[in-house]
């Protein structure tokens, strides 16, 4: 592969990430991926954007003693573990095995109370048990509100108004558009935002093997965390958007890849994103469209995973990368809409 970086000329906000380009040469020929690096919302990933709405939705309802209860597998725990303390609010984060220390660990800075589900749910997740924790802990407490990121509209309304809009305004092309795939939040924003302003996208959805995110079942077993689900998501109907299904291995070699080549440590599902991104472009050699990706998280809270040799000997196997592919440039920051 090879990369273009070009200079970075936006600051993060809390409202506006960074968008940088990958000039590649994929056998041969000459193809930009524009990656928008959610790292850099103040609590490290997409989901501080969904935590904002998610917070608004229900804050009306919000009793200062009992407070807020989310299943999570770590990013929006940290966001939302944050929003609660500004608010002087309890949170209790439902989390699982696979949710990294790093993330229990600034949660916890944040004062949130962790439960731990060990408990493996039929599909070879947690996140059914999560949520049957939650709902027992509801009816316990009737007090207690659940955000409810898995059918509360505030999720993909965070994508819909805020994140699509703004990487629209930041590259201004037709492009197709690749979004990792969870509860749907971010993939159903934007295929809203893509309807509603007719804009020129294709909105792919990016789902890992062992998933029921987006259709009954995905053969494999899910090892990474973030993206994948052991339900179908609420917000994406079946057939609404093309997909690509990638593997663990494929995903944390491609996270190696754009480390080694662009200086950018990516989190798991951003690497399942350029996976599906060079897959795309090997299948659809005569489209020259760009493709963008919404990388939601950093490498930071995969320093013992993805980045760990000795957990990717034990959890999976990395294949490189498809070949001919070489990084020409990596572009830090906007480049103008009329380059190509
Ligand atoms: C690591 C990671 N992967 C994938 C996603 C996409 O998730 P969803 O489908 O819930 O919007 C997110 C959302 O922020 C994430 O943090």
């Amino acid at each position: 592969m090879s990369v273009l970086h070009r200079p970075a000329s936006q600051k993060a906000t809390p409202d506006r990430t960074p968008v940088v380009a990958l000039d590649l040469d994929v056998a041969g020929v000459h193809r930009t991926i524009w990656l928008k690096l959610e790292s850099h919302n103040p609590h490290g990933s997409l989901k501080d954007r969904t935590a904002e709405t998610l917070w608004e939705s229900v804050r009306n309802r919000v009793h200062p003693a009992e407070g807020v209860i989310e299943s999570t597998s770590g990013n929006l725990g940290i966001a939302l573990a944050a929003r609660c303390a500004e608010h002087d609010v309890p949170f209790t984060a439902v989390v699982e095995p696979r949710t990294s220390p790093t993330s229990i660990n600034m949660m916890r800075r944040y004062g949130a109370r962790i439960v731990m589900i060990h408990r493996l749910d039929a599909r070879g997740g947690y996140l059914l048990n999560r949520l049957a924790y939650v709902r027992e802990q509801l009816l316990a407490r009737p007090k207690l509100v659940w955000t409810n990121q898995y059918e509360n509209d505030a999720n993909p309304q965070a994508h819909r108004e805020r994140t699509a809009p703004e990487l629209w305004k930041q590259i201004s092309r037709p492009a197709t558009v690749m979004l990792a795939v969870s509860t749907g939040g971010t993939l159903a924003g934007f295929q809203q935002f893509v309807q509603r302003h007719r804009i020129p996208w294709t909105v792919v959805g990016v789902d890992v093997e062992g998933s029921f995110a987006l259709v009954d079942e995905i053969p494999g077993t899910r090892v990474l965390t973030g993206i994948g689900s052991s339900q179908r998501s609420a917000f994406v109907r079946t057939g609404a958007a093309p997909q690509v299904i990638v593997s663990a291995g494929e995903a944390v070699a491609a996270c190696l890849l754009i480390s080694d080549v662009a200086g950018i440590a990516l989190g798991g599902s951003s690497g399942a994103l350029i996976a599906a991104a060079l897959r795309w472009f090997h299948v659809n050699r005569h489209d020259d469209t760009d493709i963008a990706v919404v990388c939601p998280d950093g490498g930071d809270r995969y320093q013992s995973t993805v980045y760990s040799a000795q957990w990717r000997k034990e959890n999976i196997a990395v294949h490189r990368p498809a070949p001919h592919v070489e990084v020409l440039r990596v572009h830090h920051g906007h480049r103008e809409s009329s380059g190509s």
